[in-house]
């Protein structure tokens, strides 16, 4: 296993186990396989809405003796209907009642959006509309005070540009140690990139398969399909590996932490061991023209009619 090094000096293994869209059904199997396999660090969100199934497999591990809990690196965020400083410890408790922890490795504020207690996802028709205010500052604050209680060892953010990750770090006391984006080679994000590495901030790419699976709601038609590029594919038959081996293989020879999720063996196993692979200078610059800004996860379900926030806002791109 590759690790990567954070600000503090301590490591973060370079791939980890994506847990979106695995269903609570099947995701305890998952991470089961995914332990026996070597898998040592997993990526996790309230919102996910399977922690405590993920949670139920960690202490059958610890029981059975399997792995320790200090050799699994555990991330897990902070949805967007608990932003108010008020709300987020029992947030992060609630995360590690479900995930049968004490502490987690990485803390992350999930978007940065706010919406009213309870509410999942905005839903277009409803007469009200559940987006309210909190202060970044008040809810890093927050967050900071979760490390200074062992609640966490780690905060960061994910969907963060470049602009509001500066707007962070000049308020922040304690550095987030990661900012969790989509990244792939149709989204490099190469200037947030640059900046994260100028700042000693880790990005970890999400989405590094194109994430074929998400809900119907975020799909579009005839969207561009990462996993069957034939740039990827020529790369994947000189190298004697597959596609996905290839964009995972891209993603950590980049600097960035990935996150790919599966709930199949044999996937898993392949995952796994993409970190192995070093594509060559030149297929990283083949890969490196691939680039057209395409993203997956758009973030249009924060926009619905009335909402505050636009495309624009949210990735201060016009
Ligand atoms: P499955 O869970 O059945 O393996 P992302 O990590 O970008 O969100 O992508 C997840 C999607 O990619 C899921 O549909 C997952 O299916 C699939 N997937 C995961 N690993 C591989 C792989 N090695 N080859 C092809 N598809 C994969």
């Amino acid at each position: 296993m590759k690790y990567f090094h954070l600000s503090n000096g301590e490591q973060i293994p370079a791939l980890g186990l994506g847990t979106w869209k695995s269903s609570p059904q099947v995701v305890g199997q998952a991470v089961e396989q995914a332990l026996d396999l070597g898998y040592r660090h997993f990526d996790c969100a309230a919102i996910y809405g399977n922690e405590a199934e993920i949670g139920a497999t960690f202490a059958n591990a610890f029981k059975k003796g399997l792995v320790k809990r200090e050799d699994l690196w555990i991330t897990s965020k902070l949805w967007s209907n608990a932003h108010h400083p008020d709300a987020v410890l029992p947030a992060l408790q609630k995360t590690l009642q479900d995930l049968g922890l004490d502490y987690l490795d990485l803390y992350l504020i999930h978007w940065p959006v706010v919406i009213e207690p309870g509410v999942g996802f905005p839903e277009s028709g409803d007469q009200l509309l559940p987006f309210t205010q909190a202060s970044l500052e008040g809810t890093w604050q927050a967050l900071e005070k979760a490390v200074d209680l062992g609640l966490c060892h780690h905060i960061g953010v994910s969907n963060f540009s470049l602009k509001k990750l500066e707007m962070l770090l000049s308020m922040a006391r304690i550095r987030p140690a990661v900012n969790q984006v989509e990244l792939h080679p149709y989204l490099q994000q190469s200037d947030l990139l640059a900046f994260a590495e100028s700042q000693n901030i880790l990005l970890t790419s999400y989405s590094p398969l194109g994430s074929g699976d998400r809900p119907a709601a975020f799909q579009k038609e005839a969207e561009p399909k990462l996993l069957a590029d034939p740039v990827i594919a020529a790369i994947a038959t000189e190298q004697g590996c597959s596609a996905a081996q290839v964009l995972l293989a891209w993603a950590i020879q980049r600097g960035t932490v990935t996150i790919p999720k599966s709930v199949n063996p044999e996937r898993l196993l392949q995952n796994l061991k993409a970190a192995d692979i070093t594509l060559t200078d030149a297929q990283m610059a083949n890969i490196a023209a691939l680039d057209c800004h395409y993203r997956y996860v758009s973030g249009e379900f924060w926009t619905i009619s009335g909402s505050p926030y636009t495309l624009e806002s949210l990735w201060d791109e016009i």
